[in-house]
């Protein structure tokens, strides 16, 4: 953990970025390319601490996993040549990993034991482990299956049809590759649309899902077949540069090979409707994941209200977006976003206390935040709380701050961006 000072003095930014591969892609293709049996190539791999600690999870299993750069080669036994790990499987700060494994790994025949930083350690476990012993699952943790450690002793499943409680793309996913182990059809209803890459993936994979007015339905017992995974740049990472590009003068930022699935890119709605100089070139809106060129420029902007179902849609860009309003003429509201307390950290509190520190007229609200807008920011000292995201929302602060900002830790934004600095740098004018 080290800290770091940052302080520019009004500072332009121009040029051309490719953000890396997208976090939540980058760990299903391991995932899927893990559980399929033969050879799974995958480019544009984040090589992001959180992908890593999925790397090294199936490795424990057995399966030969090579990175070569953002290259990587899965040469897999399939899910039943799993070997049973001596070891416990550490899933550091990832909470993808970890909600996946669990789904994963209840339906091997292996005793598994599971358990990641203390940020996971906070992280509830059963909104998973519920729906998955619902299925037959044998799921033990602290508090009653709540929280990591978790041990999984693997076994027969039975499909479910399972209403979700909350819109979550990572629950989603546990009961559908769950499912895929499971006698019958696995039906999962979402009342909110999520991020649907696994959806996405299974298809990939040769499988056979039907997806309509929200209700996913997926047989279980299919074969997956290994194939190539191209993962496009994260709309998540990005984020950070759209909003640094419109609030900083001068500024002009490209950045290719953008991800834009529909799932993810409510982000594009809030930019466009606070009134942000953006265009979206979409390379090949056919692609698995289709990507796109955004150019974004120094931009006049207005408060708005984000709420209702694009919240899963820009769930992790919201403490990103929370400074954005702090540059915007006006009132924005978050709302209907309960979901930022379980986080890696709880992001309201981490949002509204460390933006209140630079000056910001922010406050907390049950299910969100409201923001009046525009604020000049000071420096001042932040905490990360160890959330890659509170990181670079502190460092693209400190872009437009009139002083230095120090961020307690900064190491923890290579759990998703790794070259962010290095990005900022390139930029700068
Ligand atoms: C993710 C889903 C989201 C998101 C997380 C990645 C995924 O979490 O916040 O960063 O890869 O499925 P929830 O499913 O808990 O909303």
């Amino acid at each position: 953990m080290s800290s770091k000072v940052l302080q520019y003095n009004n500072p332009t930014l121009v040029g051309e970025i490719t953000v890396p591969g997208d976090k939540s892609i980058s760990h299903r293709s391991v995932m899927f390319g893990s559980i399929a049996k033969g050879k799974t190539t995958v480019s544009g791999f984040l090589l992001g601490e959180d992908c890593l600690s999925t790397i090294d999870c199936f490795k424990k299993l057995g399966v030969e996993i090579e990175v070569d750069g953002t290259n990587v080669s899965i040469e897999s036994p399939g899910m039943d040549g799993w070997a049973e790990p001596t070891e416990v499987l550490y899933t550091g700060n990832s909470g993808t990993t970890t909600r996946l494994m669990l789904g994963i790994l209840s339906g091997t025949k292996l005793h598994t034991v599971m358990t990641g930083d203390a940020s996971i350690g906070k992280r509830p476990m059963r909104r998973v482990a519920d729906p998955l012993r619902l299925m037959g699952a044998q799921i033990a943790g602290r508090e009653n299956g709540q929280f990591t450690p978790l041990a999984i002793q693997g076994g027969t499943l039975q499909a479910i049809d399972y209403t979700m409680p909350v819109a979550s793309a990572q629950v989603k996913s546990a009961v559908l590759l769950a499912g895929l182990r499971a006698n019958g059809t696995t039906i999962v209803r979402e009342s909110e649309v999520s991020r649907d890459h696994t959806e996405r993936m299974l298809r990939q994979f040769g499988a056979e899902i039907d997806v309509t007015d929200g209700i996913v339905s997926f047989k279980g017992g299919q074969t997956l077949t290994g194939t190539h995974v191209n993962v496009p740049g994260d709309i998540s990472s990005a984020a950070f540069f759209l909003v640094a590009g419109s609030i900083t003068q001068g500024s002009r930022i490209v950045l290719e090979n953008v991800g834009v699935n529909e799932t993810r890119d409510g982000i594009l709605e809030v930019l466009k409707k606070m009134g942000a100089k953006m265009t979206v070139q979409v390379d090949d809106e056919n692609a698995a994941e289709p990507t796109a060129t955004i150019t974004i420029e120094t931009s006049e902007l207005t408060g708005t209200t984000v709420g209702g179902s694009i919240i899963p849609r820009l769930i992790d860009e919201i403490p990103i977006i929370a400074l954005l309003a702090t540059q915007a003429n006006g009132k924005t509201i978050i709302k209907d976003a309960e979901e930022l307390k379980v986080k890696e950290t709880n992001r309201i509190d981490a949002v509204v206390n460390e933006l209140k520190k630079l000056g910001a007229n922010i406050e907390a609200t049950d299910d969100g935040m409201i923001i009046e807008g525009p604020t000049p920011l000071t420096g001042g000292a932040l905490k990360t709380y160890g959330d890659h995201r509170i990181g670079m929302m502190g460092a693209v602060a400190a872009l437009v701050a009139k002083g230095a900002v120090e961020l307690d830790d900064a190491d923890c934004i290579a759990v998703s961006y790794p070259t962010f600095f290095e990005h900022v740098e390139k930029l700068l004018k």
